[in-house]
């Protein structure tokens, strides 16, 4: 792919960049997307399993869709897209990565400037007594878990019709309006707040580039949008701007 110029000039001497991911940038590595052609929501209905209704509904059902998604997360690895953000950290002086993913393949990579902004799949949270822990086993000896006190475990990630934590939205909005360059990679951009972070960025004045296998909403507002598969623009893009 032949990349402009000023983007390249754009990207080698910028100074604070902000990145946000959605599940594109996963599903190289396998892990599926949410919309689009083999998208989760395109089989499963979002209200059943990822509400705070669907839980107290039927937390076994929850539980047992997580764990399905846990065992596909479980045998992922970072594909090169996570490979070139993680690197990303370690080049520009002020960084930030926002992720919507609940995989942990950005850690997995090395990231650590980041907030997973829609929590983690690996960890959860007691219903009562409302502190947090990782749980790594796969699969689940009991489903639903529970807590030591006796009370649900449900998975710390954020379900539709919740908010996001204060503090990760915090950092991700003082990142954004003082980045010089922000870019989404695989997001439909669509499920807010998020969605509302490329013209966020862009009224901030930092310049807004885009990659997505197609076209998006925030396709309209970017100043470069690259389309194609992350785990391979992603690489070119990064050794044009490394030299
Ligand atoms: P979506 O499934 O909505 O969008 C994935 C985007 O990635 C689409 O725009 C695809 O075109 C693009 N894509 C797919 N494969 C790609 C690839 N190899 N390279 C580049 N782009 C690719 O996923 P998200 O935007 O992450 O929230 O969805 C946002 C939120 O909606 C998720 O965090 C989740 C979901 O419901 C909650 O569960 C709260």
């Amino acid at each position: 792919m032949e990349f402009r110029e000023d983007l390249i000039d754009l990207l080698r001497v910028a100074g604070s960049v902000v990145v946000v991911t959605g599940s594109g940038v996963s599903a190289e590595s396998g892990v599926p997307t949410f919309r689009g052609e083999d998208g989760l929501w395109r089989r499963y209905r979002a209200e059943d399993l990822a509400t705070p209704q669907a839980f107290s509904s039927d937390p076994a059902l929850v539980w047992e869709w997580y764990d399905w998604r846990r065992g596909i997360v479980a045998k992922a690895k970072p594909n090169p897209a996570h490979e070139v953000i993680a690197d990303m950290e370690r080049y520009y002086p002020d960084f930030l990565l926002v992720t919507q993913n609940v995989d942990g393949l950005h850690r997995k990579a090395g990231n650590e400037r980041m907030v997973e902004i829609h929590g983690n799949i690996w960890r959860v949270r007691c219903v009562a007594e409302l502190d947090e822990r990782f749980l790594y086993d796969n699969p689940l000896e009991v489903i639903p878990p529970k807590c030591e006190c006796g009370s649900l475990l449900r998975p710390a990630v954020v379900w539709f019709g919740e908010s996001l934590p204060f503090e990760g939205l915090t950092t991700a909005s003082e990142g954004i309006q003082n980045c010089e360059v922000f870019l989404t990679v695989g997001t439909s951009g669509v499920v807010y707040p998020v969605a509302s972070f490329p013209m966020l960025a862009k009224s901030s004045g930092a310049s807004v580039v885009d990659i997505n296998k197609d076209a998006t909403p925030i396709t309209s507002i970017a100043d470069h949008t690259l389309m194609g598969k992350a785990g391979e623009i992603l690489p070119e893009l990064w050794r044009a701007i490394k030299g």
